[in-house]
């Protein structure tokens, strides 16, 4: 029985899993969401998110025993996000849940945030076979090739602004809610994605790293150009969409095939978008490769994917030492 915390962002979320003999068992998955909190300013406000966290915390945690019927007791193993995310909103998760690990006398693990989302995909079999990963999430976009459990190399990612980064900005320069994202991919669906020719970046040099700054550039001066860009709102969020997806179903098939899977899997926040799904699969079920999706639940922040990639670890290596910090950029993989 293990109980994990995720707390990068601002989502304060708890959860508890088992391993049962068809595969793990999620018994409860809490996300306590700031979302509303931050709309106000547009954005995360990390001194917001921190105090949230702490009120937050010790109430959710009780909530996920309660809903799973269990009592601090039943746990064996505690877990919380280490990294990446904002320093001052891990340190709450990270230093509740070695508490309650230091005052049990059970094991802890650190848990890299990007494990998590890249891991999600796997909930139901807690096999991690060999596949192409395409992590999408606010604050990053990662291509990575796994060969299993903990071999991960990062073969592509993002030189400037994160996939769902390009969409809060857009969504914020179109005077959209925070986050862009579903308030974009929502008003795409009544646009045309070839009403406004956006670029797509190629990078010469690196061809499996994304850049998205030109393409939110672009969908600046054509705003600007615009005599009432609110007009033309459905077209502007169709066409800046379909840009962020070719790019990265087009990189994505690309990688798949030179690095020889035949699984793909997609995960983090904007894998929420359903045309970003339905493209990558269609691409993908050309070339007679598979995705595998993130289960709803476990698609933005939540605990459940640490939950998860903590139970793969306690199955993998021994349990990490008390003393084991945060670290705010910490990496998933070496290249
Ligand atoms: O994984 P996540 O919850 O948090 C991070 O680890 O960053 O991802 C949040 C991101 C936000 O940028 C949000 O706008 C984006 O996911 N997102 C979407 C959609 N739902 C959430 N982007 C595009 N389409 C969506 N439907
Ligand atoms: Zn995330």
């Amino acid at each position: 029985m293990l109980l994990a915390i995720e707390s990068s962002c601002d989502e304060t979320a708890v959860a508890i899993i088992r391993r049962v003999e068809k595969g793990p068992e999620l018994l409860s998955s809490l996300i306590s969401s700031q979302i509303e909190i931050h709309r106000e300013f547009g954005g995360v406000v990390p001194e917001v998110a921190c105090r949230n966290h702490a009120q937050r915390i010790r109430p959710l945690v009780q909530q996920t025993l309660d809903d799973a019927d269990l009592t601090l007791d039943d746990i064996d193993t505690f877990a919380a996000t280490r990294g990446p995310g904002l320093a001052s909103s891990l340190l709450v998760g990270l230093a509740y849940a070695k508490g309650l690990a230091a005052a049990s006398g059970k094991p802890f693990y650190g848990i890299n945030h990007m494990e998590g989302h890249l891991l999600s995909p796997f909930l139901e079999s807690g096999h991690i076979p060999p596949h192409l990963g395409l992590i999408v999430s606010g604050g990053h976009t990662m291509l990575i090739d796994v060969q299993g459990h903990d071999q991960y190399q990062l073969i592509g990612r993002t030189i400037d602004d994160a996939a769902g980064e390009a969409f809060d900005k857009v969504g914020r320069m179109l005077s959209l809610p925070y986050p862009g994202g579903p308030e974009i991919e929502k008003l795409a669906r009544s646009g045309s994605g070839h009403a406004f020719t956006f670029p797509r970046a190629h990078l010469k040099d690196a061809p499996f790293n994304f850049s998205f700054s030109g393409l939110k550039t672009a969908v600046l001066y054509q705003i600007q150009k615009l005599e009432d860009p609110q007009e033309h709102l459905a077209d502007l969020c169709a066409s800046f969409q379909a840009s962020v997806i070719d790019s990265l179903v087009k990189k994505t098939i690309q990688a798949a095939k030179k690095f020889d899977h035949k699984i793909i899997t997609l995960s983090g926040g904007v894998a929420c978008n359903r045309t970003l799904q339905e493209s990558l699969i269609q691409a993908a079920e050309s070339e007679g490769f598979q995705v595998r999706l993130t289960p709803p639940a476990l698609t933005t922040d939540n605990a459940g994917m640490i939950a998860l990639a903590a139970l793969l670890a306690s199955e993998n290596r021994p349990p990490d030492d008390l003393n084991i910090g945060i670290n705010p950029n910490l990496p998933l993989a070496i290249t």
